[in-house]
């Protein structure tokens, strides 16, 4: 069986940041979550070390994966990678032990497999990739094919420092060997830190063979400062937007495109430049999203436009629907079947009906809006009493002139026709004609020329 131990108990320095650093966000979610994810699709039992921040770290981590049964090890006191696996090892129920950085969010599954699959064939295996630019990294000295030291940025020589195979930082190991040598790791080093890995001169010294795995450069990556992490997050997003063109999506200027992890889009859809899907977004087939759009947490079904500059949040968007330019749709918002809703027009909580219409500023909360109605430009649902949220009920069918206020709770009934102008405050029965509005009065020749010349005296 295989576990895995995660270390993140450190605070992170070099981020300069009071919070964790596994906790700091790459786009969407926190460091840590990718991990996490890439861990539990390889390995049966996952133990977190936990130590800076513990609390903070342990509450969040257990929100995402606590159903997955993950467990923690409180290490009080950072005293290095070594120390902080032996803190866990106790908890260890795997004979096969994986371990992962928590700041190494590129690592991919298929390597910490390959790391497995290495380490069965000899006694243990390290991850390492050759950096073009090593600095920070501990060094790994290959001889034979097998790793024979790691030395640590901090204790190498200048020859040693050369070298650019780099320690990712990631192993795999039998339990039993670090039952043996994590006991036997000093701290006698630049930082006085128990180093995880000097284990592998001692296990070369024991006659234990521990073999390099070589990953790609990108996956080798460690965020620790915050040039590293927006250098992550762009890799993430590079990776993510190669793999929906590679699965028939268009995009126009993917070096321009942010996409979280765990976005679907689907064939033939085209994604314009500056344009960002986050979180759990779904995009079906056949869809346009506009440039400088932002969709989070949403659903689009086959065949929908969202026109540029757009910000659609928590919302599904029915087959066929189109909204924008300009539009923010706010969560809890379904636009059904050939819904439209056009410029500067805001929509929350609120269901709008098969091809009913908001063409223009306007704002929709807390309503629902049946089939084929049209709402007028500069509509308003005030559905704020200052106190509390009142719905807004429109039936099918309903013409909204413009410039109107639906004061909640209210229905206007199917059929009915409000006026532009009017300010609704009772229901109004279906197939009716609502106005409120005050008489109009024209007064003729009292026009401009009128006003001037009494005002100024000018003919
Ligand atoms: C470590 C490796 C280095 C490797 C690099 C890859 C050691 C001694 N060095 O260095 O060879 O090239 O990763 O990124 O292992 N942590 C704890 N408890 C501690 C110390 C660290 O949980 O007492 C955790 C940190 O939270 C972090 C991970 O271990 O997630 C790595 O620690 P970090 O301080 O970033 O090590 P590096 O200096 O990057
Ligand atoms: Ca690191």
């Amino acid at each position: 069986m295989i576990s895995a131990v995660v270390l993140a108990a450190g605070r992170g320095t070099r981020m300069k940041s009071e919070l964790p650093k596994v906790l700091h966000k790459l786009g969407g979610s926190p460091m840590i979550d990718v991990v996490l994810e890439r861990v539990f699709a390889v390995s049966r039992q996952v133990v977190v070390v936990v130590g800076y921040k513990a609390e903070l770290v342990k509450s969040h981590v257990e929100r995402g994966w606590g159903d997955r049964g993950v467990l923690f090890a409180l290490q009080r006191e950072q005293l290095g990678t070594a120390h902080a696996l032996s803190v866990a090892l106790p908890l260890v129920e795997g004979d096969v032990v994986l371990v992962v950085p928590g700041d190494m969010p590129l690592l991919e599954a298929s390597s910490l497999r390959r790391a497995v699959d290495a380490a069965s064939r000899a006694d243990a295996s390290v991850l390492v990739a050759r950096l073009p630019d090593p600095t920070g990294y501990g060094r790994v000295i290959v001889e034979g094919g097998c790793v024979v030291r790691i030395v640590e940025e901090a204790d190498a020589g200048e020859e040693e420092r050369r070298i650019n195979l780099v320690n990712t930082g990631a192993y795999c190991f039998s339990r039993r060997v670090l039952e043996e040598l994590l006991p036997e790791i000093g701290c006698d080093n630049a930082k006085g830190e128990y180093y995880l890995t000097d284990i592998v001169e001692l296990m070369a010294k024991r006659g234990y063979k521990i073999v390099p795995v070589e990953v790609c450069p990108e996956e080798g990556m460690g965020v620790n400062s915050r040039k590293q992490l927006a250098e992550a997050y762009r890799v993430l997003c590079s990776r993510k937007v190669e793999e929906l063109m590679e699965s028939g999506v268009t995009v126009l200027a993917p070096e321009t495109v942010f996409v979280d992890p765990k976005v679907e889009v689907g064939k033939d859809t085209v994604i314009h430049p500056f344009v960002f899907l986050r979180g759990s977004t779904k995009v079906g087939s056949g869809c346009v999203i506009g440039p400088f759009c932002v969709i989070t947490d949403s659903v689009l079904l086959d065949g929908v436009e969202v026109r540029e500059h757009s910000v659609v949040e928590g919302a599904v968007l029915e087959e066929g629907v189109c909204v924008g330019p300009f539009a923010r749709l706010r969560p809890q918002t379904v636009l059904k079947k050939g819904a439209r809703v056009g410029n500067f027009v805001e929509v929350k909580k609120s269901v709008i009906g098969e091809n009913s219409k908001a063409n223009h500023l306007a704002y929709i909360g807390d309503a629902t809006v049946g089939r084929d109605v049209n709402i007028g430009a500069g509509t308003i649902t005030c559905n704020y009493d200052g106190v509390k949220k009142h719905p807004t009920v429109i039936e099918d069918g309903v013409f909204i002139g413009s410039d109107t206020q639906l004061v909640a709770p209210v229905r206007v009934g199917a059929g009915s026709l409000v006026g532009a102008g009017s300010t609704i405050t009772k229901d109004i029965p279906p197939d009716s004609l609502a106005v409120t509005r005050a008489p109009l009065r024209v007064l003729e020749g009292k026009g401009m020329r009128y006003f001037k010349r009494k005002k100024y005296g000018i003919e």
